[in-house]
């Protein structure tokens, strides 16, 4: 299958202005050279926990960042440095889910409004847009009846299929979901998977799906890679990294996910957070329960384990 975005050695650095983990002003290595490669139509799940560099993947594969350094390629095209038309054309066909469907849809606006807004500033609204629009409503389970409302007269379930439809409007290729249902209720976040799971089949989409939860990434995902302060450890299909875990951190992922019904095998994680800019060494080591010598010299290279199945840990390959 042919892939549809690759990154290769992606890094970016922030100066750290209020995360007082940090010292104020310091450089913080976010992302430490990341690659990974998404095939056309497949759901490519990115888990890891808060701080890890998700987001900020995200954001510099939908071009709201610009990487230090590292290739971006959409469809084997180098797209780093993409203007002008290249890059609305781009956005066009790449889209962006936020967390926080405040953030993305305008408040004072009608839904009309919002989700009309695209198709004029892409030059292709028209007196056909309003069917197409009553259209697309109905494919996010909502009616003609919600167009004349206001963001805030949606609940929040309803308010992200509206930013899911706007991200959906322009028929783009591949949809990068940012914690598409973090925010929500338990009970409403299995709806909104659902409707992501069938709106990729029927608009022959591909997602990023990006979330902290292994629970959630799983149940839509069919590969996963598992990233830990700004690095991908291990990638793999659905199947084996959730039945077949190699990395420790993989596993304590794992082993945190609630399930009823499960002996209590939880993987106890020990030791502080460490620090960004630990060049040397693996970055999980001060918390690895099977940490060795090694482990603390040398960063660890990726490891072929089975087809498809790669990890970056000591334990592997010797
Ligand atoms: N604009 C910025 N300026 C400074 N630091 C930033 C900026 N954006 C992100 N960071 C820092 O970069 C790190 C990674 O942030 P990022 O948002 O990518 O993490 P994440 O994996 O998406 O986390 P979460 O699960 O909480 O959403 C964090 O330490 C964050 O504080
Ligand atoms: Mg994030």
């Amino acid at each position: 299958m042919d892939s549809i975005v690759e990154i290769k050695g992606l890094k970016k650095s922030f100066i750290n202005r209020n995360n007082s983990l940090f010292k104020k002003n310091k450089k913080i290595n976010v992302l430490k050279g990341v690659d990974l490669k998404i095939k056309t139509g497949e759901v490519y799940g990115l888990v890891g926990e808060s701080g890890c560099g998700k987001t900020t993947t995200g954001n510099i594969i939908t071009r709201l960042l610009k990487e230090d350094s590292g290739d971006i390629l959409y469809k084997n095209e180098r797209i780093n440095d993409i203007k002008n038309k290249r890059l609305k054309n781009y956005r066009k066909e790449v889209q962006m889910i936020f967390q926080d469907s405040s953030g993305s849809i305008n408040p004072k606006k009608t839904i009309k409004w919002i989700l009309e807004e695209p198709l004029k500033i892409h030059g292709i609204y028209d007196k056909t847009s309003n069917e197409y629009l009553n259209d697309r409503l109905e494919d996010v389970g909502l009616g003609k009846e919600h167009l004349k409302r206001y963001p805030h007269e949606l609940s929040g379930g309803q308010r992200q299929r509206i930013s899911i439809l706007s991200a959906l409007i322009l028929n783009p290729k591949l949809i990068v979901a940012d914690e598409p249902v973090s925010s929500l209720d338990v009970s409403i976040q299995a709806q909104i998977l659902n409707l992501l799971k069938d709106l990729q089949s029927n608009y022959n989409l591909t997602y990023l799906f990006i979330s902290h939860d292994l629970n959630v990434v799983s149940y839509l995902s069919d590969r996963i890679s598992v990233m830990y302060m700004g690095k991908i450890i291990e990638t793999g299909d659905v199947e084996n990294i959730m039945k077949m875990p190699a990395h420790p951190y993989t596993k304590v992922l794992i082993s945190s996910v609630p399930k009823i019904n499960r002996k209590n095998n939880r993987i106890i994680i020990k030791g502080d957070i460490p620090k960004y800019n630990s060049d040397i060494g693996c970055d999980f080591y001060s918390r690895c329960p099977y940490a060795m010598d090694i482990c603390k010299k040398n960063d660890p290279d990726e490891i072929n384990l089975e087809k498809n199945h790669t990890v970056k840990c000591h334990l592997f390959g010797r």
